[in-house]
């Protein structure tokens, strides 16, 4: 394994060995949370990294340590060029994962399984067709479903999303776990987080503690059980004693993990964040388009990463709505 280099450890000594690369800013869905009501001013697509250059810019993060990459969105599997930039990355010494809607996975399975695509992780919010509806805008709810058991047939290792929200979907939470008793899937909650133009706010947030009294209601105390996290997971893991699959909360806002950080973004339009809540940006593209040296700049930004939620440290910070518009939006980060 590729020994990691300074340049990827921050002032706190984390780590940076997993990368996130955003290959499109388009989606064939309108999540409410993720997605402004109004849509968003795309990037000019000479402004979009190629497929040459996230492989040319990927092999210099590896070449300095990075292990894993995820390829998010968007939605990834829309881009035109995505086997190419799939194939190109599967070369590469890293572990190679996906964040999808799935509503095109089949479509795509051949590819995952040839170039050995670990780690699929689908977005679902609700198991009511009316309700995913009315939270995508869109009505692929069968579409999504049968390809998540498509997945689980071909053996992948699915983590489900789930974007809690207050009065919509934590009433399923149960309907959710219960999915884990015949299946071998992995059910993540999440507790929403604010973003450019994603209309956050306390009230709609359903946070760990809830989520664990609502499950403590329903099973015995001795059922549930906290199983190992993996190393720099972002989530906090539990299993229903019998039941194939596990459940796990990702609690950015309420507990957040951030000590063991090891994450990096890079966007579709080729700038580094150095955290999902940073305000700041630095332009890869740019000078990698210009035949520069990149390393000064990865060095300088990794250096500048904020001890915990890009300097969004308080709940207070977190509900100031300007400080929400000084980040992206969620679609144009992709998680
Ligand atoms: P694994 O590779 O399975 O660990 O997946 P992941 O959790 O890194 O990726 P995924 O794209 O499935 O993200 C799931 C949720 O976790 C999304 O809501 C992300 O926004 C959130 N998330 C992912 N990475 C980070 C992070 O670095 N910080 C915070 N606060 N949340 C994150
Ligand atoms: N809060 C929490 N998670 C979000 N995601 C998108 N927007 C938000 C938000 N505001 C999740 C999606 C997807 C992952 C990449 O990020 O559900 O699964
Ligand atoms: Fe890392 Fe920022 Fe996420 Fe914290 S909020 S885990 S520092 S990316």
């Amino acid at each position: 394994m590729q020994e990691l280099k300074p340049i990827l450890t921050d002032s706190y000594h984390r780590q940076h060995s997993y990368l996130r690369i955003s290959l499109i800013e388009r989606c064939n869905l309108r999540c409410t949370y993720c997605m402004p009501k109004n849509g968003i001013e795309l990037s000019p697509k000479s402004n979009i990294m190629t497929s040459n250059e996230i492989f040319d810019i990927a092999k210099i993060f590896v070449k300095n340590g990075v292990t894993k990459i995820r390829l998010t969105g968007g939605e990834p599997l829309i881009r035109k060029d995505i086997t190419e930039i799939i194939k190109n990355l599967a070369s590469l010494p890293v572990t190679l994962s996906i964040t999808t809607n799935a509503i095109i996975v089949d479509r795509f399975i051949e590819v995952f399984k040839k170039y050995n695509l670990k780690n699929i992780n689908v977005s679902l919010d609700s198991l009511n067709r009316k309700k995913f509806k009315q939270i995508t805008r869109r009505d692929y709810y069968d579409k999504v479903l049968s390809n998540i058991y498509l997945l689980i047939k071909e053996q992948y290792k699915v983590k489900v999303n789930i974007v809690l929200i207050k009065g919509f979907n934590d009433n399923e939470i149960i309907d959710f776990i219960e999915l884990t008793k015949n299946v071998p899937i992995v059910i993540r909650f999440i507790e929403f987080m604010p973003f450019d133009g994603n209309k956050w706010n306390k009230s709609k947030l359903v946070s760990y503690q809830e989520i664990l009294d609502i499950v403590g209601l329903h099973y015995k105390n001795e059922d549930v059980k906290r199983i190992q996290d993996a190393p720099n997971d972002t989530s906090k893991n539990y299993k229903i004693t019998g039941y194939k699959g596990t459940f796990s909360v990702i609690s950015s806002v309420t507990n957040p993990f951030c000590d063991s950080c090891n994450r990096l973004r890079l966007t579709a339009n080729g700038q580094l964040k150095n955290c999902l809540f940073s305000a700041t940006e630095s332009d890869l593209l740019t000078a990698f388009r210009e035949g520069k040296n990149i390393e000064p700049i990865i060095a300088k930004a990794i250096g500048a990463k904020f001890k915990v939620r890009g300097g969004m440290n308080t709940f207070k910070k977190l509900e100031d709505t300007t400080l929400h518009s000084k980040n992206r939006n969620m679609i144009t980060i992709g998680g």
